[in-house]
């Protein structure tokens, strides 16, 4: 994700610095945009003269204080750990400018998660792009009840500016809007098809045809990875110990057979 929220943004005129504790990645990410750019020229998609202005706005180091000393807003995408992340906010508010704002891309933890780990709780929200985040246009940005309006609105402005549809949650909540909203209808999928209501695959039909989805949600769960969703549902059920958070049986299922999803050549559907 942090490679392509990079490019967005250089993409869009920002002078970007990405960083990653590894080299390896460093090198993939700064490879990544080596062949991206220039196919987008050949796709017609964009003009050599924007290319190269993208090339030249973005640079890769693995030297957080080199990429954090100057920079006007952060945006993190470390893994989904909260003590590594709490460490990174730590470690970015000791060398970042007193003004920076940062943000975190996290896909389930809250920035009120993270506020306490700086000095700067008032410029801490979360900004969660979709993935591929060089084509999702959509970012949900919360504000938690640390951060400041006006960071929420410079947060706004600079989605406007990065060309996303930004949305603004005024609460925080677990799942943001998005995966509320897919949770919600996979939840009723899997119920529909573990009690032999419907077939998976007349669901997705159902979903496609009669919602106007581009994919049904098994075809998603699919492309998801089915152990993904397992290990999720599990963490919530432990955390929250609610009869309803309890991981679906037929997925379940599924993930003991080893069929999980697309990556495996067989989920709902054979691959
Ligand atoms: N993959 C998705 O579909 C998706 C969508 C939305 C949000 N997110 C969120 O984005 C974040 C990253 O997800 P991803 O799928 O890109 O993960 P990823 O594992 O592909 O990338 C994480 C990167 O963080 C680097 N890293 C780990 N610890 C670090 C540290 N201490 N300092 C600097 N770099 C460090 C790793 O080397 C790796 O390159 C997560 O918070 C995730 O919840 C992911």
């Amino acid at each position: 994700m942090g490679h392509q929220i990079a490019l967005t943004a250089a993409l869009a005129g920002f002078q970007v610095t990405c960083t990653d504790n590894s080299q390896a990645m460093l090198h993939k990410a700064a490879e990544f945009v080596r062949t991206y750019l220039p196919e987008r020229v050949l796709k017609g998609k964009l003009n050599q003269a924007a290319a190269d202005k993208a090339q030249a706005n973005l640079k890769f180091t693995a030297d957080l204080e080199e990429a954090a000393s100057k920079a006007d807003f952060v945006i993190e995408a470390i893994v989904e750990q909260l003590a590594v992340k709490r460490r990174l906010f730590a470690e970015l508010d000791r060398i970042a400018p007193p003004h920076t704002i940062f943000a975190t891309n996290s896909s389930t933890f809250v920035s009120s998660k993270l506020a306490d780990a700086t000095s700067r709780p008032a410029q801490i929200c979360n900004m969660h792009f979709f993935n591929p985040a060089l084509v999702m246009t959509l970012v949900e940005v919360v504000q938690g009840p640390h951060t400041s309006e006006e960071t929420a609105r410079v947060t706004m402005d600079l989605c406007a500016r990065l060309g996303r549809n930004a949305i603004l949650l005024k609460r925080e909540i677990y799942g943001f809007v998005v995966n509320r909203l897919f949770d919600a209808l996979r939840n009723e999928a899997l119920f529909l098809a573990e009690t032999g209501i419907a077939a998976p695959e007349d669901i997705d039909n159902a979903v496609v045809k009669g919602l106007g989805h581009p994919m049904g949600p098994f075809r998603l769960m699919d492309l998801i990875g089915i152990d993904l969703l397992v290990d999720v549902a599990r963490e919530k059920y432990q955390e929250t110990l609610e009869s309803g958070d309890r991981p679906s049986p037929l997925l379940v299922e599924k993930y003991a057979k080893g069929e999980l999803g697309k990556k495996s050549g067989r989920g709902f559907y054979a691959y």
